[in-house]
């Protein structure tokens, strides 16, 4: 499906976001790991969450919705039922790689698939740890389907992260909550903390590293979570109202996770006008609300070590710096080619169809010039975060600029367009 866009005057109102993704497929899995039943307020109601909703219901997990909240009784430790059908993970990573984790301390065996998307991206980053506990699980080219048969030989490890995944670390410390021994999971670039956070894992920081324990002692229990706002949905209207004239959005309850908002540290350094109020904590995860005013923008130096803070949001803060005064660079983020789509190529490709010198590097990209401010059709690479940070591009343009394949927002966010129109005036 396409959409065009026209130029907006102003962006007036205030947007409150459905519960975060991350935290969302979070609190499914330790209420459905958890005896009996636990209540989920605010969750998400993304297309991925639903993925990670699907499989616990192959593995016996019962689920009702209650308006936004969602009951689950959970099956208790090692007592899922074995599945009749390949657990389906559909586009959601977070669910294949974190259910790997969990399914390798089962007594059953168990096969993951995903969509056409999913089924590219690398999954030997979760098998190589796992295997390492002494998981029995086999793919074929290291990517999905991925076969999980049962162990008696699990043993804790001490992992150094290779890459700055927190699906990595949350699979192999949702494995360790099955044994009495210690795993530990080290690493050198914090990445976000909600798999810590939530299950109340001690950690030890230094100025290096960080490690994170787990062990059957921290094993989840069930009880209530209230999952605020996602965050990462409301980047893409912070921008957009940095972005336009005579403008003022409030975003309530949403999540203000310090390992998920360095796009608003990077849009604050980059002169953007935006206030964080009313901070508040609910299962040890803070929100609040933000109050963002139009503002002038200017390019900034990006560092390494906030990389993994910002990974979903470097395709509208790319949006942000092609407007921002100054050249826009962002390097060391290679990761980005293996997330949806290669977010790398799919930005590029995008940027040189609105007429900008782009150069593209292995770990990133650099932007020089300014839109030529003609009608332009982006492509969405069936990519949510590509298609929506193109939506706000092509809303800036204007001129009926289109966005070619929108149904992908769904993923994230199924109200993206939605809330667009509620705070949009022409
Ligand atoms: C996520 C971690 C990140 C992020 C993804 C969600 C999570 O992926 O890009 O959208 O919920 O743990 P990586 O762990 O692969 O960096």
């Amino acid at each position: 499906m396409k959409k065009s866009f026209s130029k907006v005057k102003s962006i007036k109102g205030e947007l409150t976001f459905a519960g975060d993704k991350s935290i969302s497929h979070r609190a499914i899995f330790f209420s459905s790991m958890a005896n009996g039943k636990s209540v989920i307020k605010n969750i998400s109601l993304s297309e991925d969450v639903k993925s990670t909703q699907k499989v616990f219901k192959e593995l016996g997990v019962e689920f009702y919705s209650d308006k936004s909240d969602l009951v689950v009784t959970g099956r208790g430790k090692k007592n899922f039922l074995p599945p009749k059908i390949f657990l389906d993970c559909g586009n959601s990573g977070t669910t294949a790689r974190l259910a790997s984790g969990l399914l390798t301390a089962q007594n059953f065996s168990s096969a993951l698939i995903g969509d056409e998307s999913l089924s590219k991206r690398p999954m030997q980053r979760v098998i190589e740890p796992l295997k390492l506990m002494g998981a029995n699980i086999e793919s074929s080219n290291s990517t999905l389907p991925i076969i999980i048969d049962p162990t008696d030989k699990l043993k804790p490890i001490e992992y150094d992260l290779p890459v700055a995944s927190a699906q990595v670390k949350s699979a192999v410390l949702i494995a360790g909550l099955h044994l009495s021994d210690q795993t530990k999971v080290i690493e050198k670039f914090i990445t976000r903390d909600h798999t810590e956070r939530m299950l109340e894992l001690p950690v030890e920081i230094t100025d290096k590293k960080k490690i994170i324990f787990a062990s059957e002692k921290f094993y989840p229990i069930a009880k209530e979570y209230f999952i605020p706002g996602d965050v990462s949905s409301s980047a893409f209207f912070i921008v957009l109202a940095l972005l336009s004239n005579n403008s003022e959005l409030i975003i309530k309850n949403v999540s203000l996770n310090p390992t998920r908002t360095g796009f608003i540290d990077i849009l604050r350094k980059m002169n953007g006008n935006i206030q964080i109020e009313n901070v508040k904590y609910s299962s040890n995860e803070p929100f609040g609300d933000i109050v963002v005013k139009s503002s002038e923008l200017k390019n900034i130096r990006i560092e390494e070590s906030i990389i993994p803070n910002i990974i979903d949001e470097i395709p509208i803060l790319t949006i942000a710096g092609i407007f921002a005064k100054g050249i826009f660079e962002i390097r060391n983020c290679k990761e980005l080619r293996y997330k949806e789509s290669d977010r790398i190529k799919s930005i590029c490709n995008n940027l040189k169809i609105a007429g900008l010198a782009v150069e593209e590097f292995e770990d990133g990209f650099s932007i020089e010039g300014e839109i030529k401010n003609n009608a332009v059709t982006f492509n969405s690479f069936n990519d949510h975060r590509i298609a929506m940070a193109f939506s706000i591009l092509a809303i800036l343009i204007g001129n009926n600029s289109t966005v070619d394949g929108i149904e992908c927002v769904a993923i994230s966010n199924p109200d993206f367009y939605d809330q667009l129109n509620s705070i949009t005036s022409f």
